[in-house]
């Protein structure tokens, strides 16, 4: 695990955007397990802004959706992928042929796990996982606890989830089922890439960096992955002293 402390968030921003950028300059058609959420925004709005200099190349990207809500309409504008939408694939011109996504609104949410996994095989596996961290360490929607042999398969949130993402779902419940792309696919990604900010990761942040892999942490089992880079702002940087 190399991990790499960032000055600020934009700082953050931007140097994970480099390692975007590295990637598909080597390969233009590269598979980016993409997540939601607060994390990654600085980053998918910098890769917008190459784009728009000339200097990054998206008309070949692909992307995969990392999880999903359950039981919504496909075109909810409350679901991750119209999210993911609005953040990443309009600026970046993904079109529908580039994106490997969950079908909510299928009557049977297991064929859509296994449709899922069978679509980013035969895209060649993904190249690089751009993740965020959990407050109680998941990734996606591996909730602890989560094996690193834990398939792509449907899940109950926990409670903290629901609170974090309840901010998206004003005047509404937030769905408690979700769909994810399980640890195996996340573990099997080539290159890793995790998105740790703001001081409220600290904690969370510091028991990773100490974990060995517990499937009470989910975020652990990375520990164990070939190429995983940890990219933290100093607010997310663990700030206790060391264990004697
Ligand atoms: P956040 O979410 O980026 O909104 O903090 C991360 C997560 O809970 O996976």
């Amino acid at each position: 695990m190399d991990v790499r402390i960032a000055e600020d968030a934009e700082t953050l921003a931007r140097e994970a955007a480099a390692i975007v950028a590295g990637l598909v300059a080597q390969r233009p058609d590269a598979l980016i397990l993409a997540a939601t959420g607060e994390t990654p925004i600085g980053l998918y709005r910098e890769l917008a802004r190459l784009r728009e200099r000339g200097v990054l190349g998206t008309s070949r990207l692909r992307v995969a959706q990392l999880d999903e809500y359950l039981g919504l309409e496909e075109d909810d504008p409350r679901s991750l992928f119209g999210w993911m939408h609005r953040a990443l694939l309009a600026p970046l011109e993904i079109d529908a042929g580039r994106i490997i996504r969950f079908t909510t609104g299928h009557p049977n949410a297991e064929l859509v796990a296994g449709m899922y996994d069978r679509q980013v095989d035969a895209a060649g596996g993904i190249d690089l996982a751009i993740l965020g961290l959990g407050l109680n360490g998941h990734l996606g929607f591996n909730e602890p606890p989560s094996r690193a042999d834990a398939p792509t398969r449907t899940v109950s949130l926990d409670p903290g989830t629901l609170a974090s993402n309840a901010t998206y779902w004003p005047n509404a419940v937030v769905p408690e089922r979700a769909v994810t792309a399980g640890m195996s696919v996340i573990l099997s990604a080539r290159r890793v890439l995790l998105l740790v900010s703001g001081s409220r990761k600290a904690k969370i942040l510091d028991r990773l960096l100490r974990s060995a892999p517990d499937p009470e942490l989910p975020a652990s089992h990375l520990h164990d992955h070939p190429d995983t880079i940890v990219l933290a702002d100093r607010d997310a940087r663990p700030k206790g002293p060391p264990d004697a």
